[in-house]
């Protein structure tokens, strides 16, 4: 049985202080045992979330990371740091560091590395663009992009790992992927892991679904077979999130 995960991707939001207050407010009404539950504000909050969450069944996940343990890397924050702070997930290749900061699926792969030798929990997001979906190469895209970032990885370290499906084109825009879409494209990552290993790890690997979540929609996807709970980008940092996590009830 996979356990539900539902991440909250906070992006560039919140101040320390806007921060703590949030956590405040959220974090009786979504610590529920049977749903792990993983905020992942700014680098500037992780602490405060850390000691503000103690005592819940709430996880702390960082947005970014680099790929190698320290030195000479100005601005970049190493999976040590995290590790020793209390974080314990790490979400990579998220779309907007793909675009605007120019990763490659490379750098997806080592950061993948490196976040599993410090035993901190992936959530390595993939997804097409508008253009991709209309040329119908949305599978073969995404499955390159996988292959790339399991490169090196031990089946132990793959079941482990999660993977977010976020199509781009439903990201911040309301424009959500139908539940169909979702499960389709989620269905897909699942089998290319049990081509890549085998059908054991394929039916660990938590899939999450990521674009628009709400709480209106949340519970239609995460309740398809192979969508095993959600990023969220803009729901995560309001009261919506409460509704959210406590989909079905
Ligand atoms: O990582 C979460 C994300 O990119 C989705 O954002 O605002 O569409 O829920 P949003």
């Amino acid at each position: 049985m996979r356990k539900t995960l539902i991440a909250g991707n906070w992006k560039m939001n919140k101040t320390p202080k806007e921060a703590i207050e949030y956590i405040q407010l959220i974090k009786n009404q979504v610590d529920r045992e049977d749903v792990e539950v993983v905020l992942c504000p700014p680098y500037l909050v992780l602490q405060l979330a850390v000691e503000e969450t103690r005592g819940t069944h709430i996880k702390i996940g960082a947005q970014n990371m680099y790929y190698e343990d320290k030195g000479a890397y100005t601005g970049e924050i190493s999976p040590m740091m995290l590790k020793e702070i209390g974080v314990d997930y790490i979400i990579i290749g998220h779309s907007e560091r793909r675009s605007i900061f120019k990763e490659t699926n490379e750098m997806v792969n080592r950061k993948l590395l490196k976040a599993i030798e410090h035993q901190l929990t992936p959530i390595v997001c993939v997804g097409e663009s508008l253009k991709q979906r209309q040329e119908k190469v949305t599978i073969d895209y995404i499955r390159m992009q996988i292959k790339i970032a399991f490169k090196g990885v031990s089946e132990a370290e793959a079941k482990k790992t999660i993977v977010a499906y976020e199509p781009l084109w439903a990201i911040g825009t309301g424009k959500y992927a139908s539940k169909e879409q979702a499960e389709e494209v989620c269905g897909a990552i699942r089998k290319l892991i049990a081509d890549l290993y085998n059908d054991d790890v394929s039916q660990q690997v938590r899939i999450l679904y990521g674009g628009s979540v709400t709480s209106k929609n949340a519970n239609d996807f995460f309740t398809q077979k192979n969508i095993d709970g959600g990023i969220i980008g803009g729901s995560s940092i309001n009261e919506d999130f409460i509704s959210l996590v406590n989909y079905g009830h």
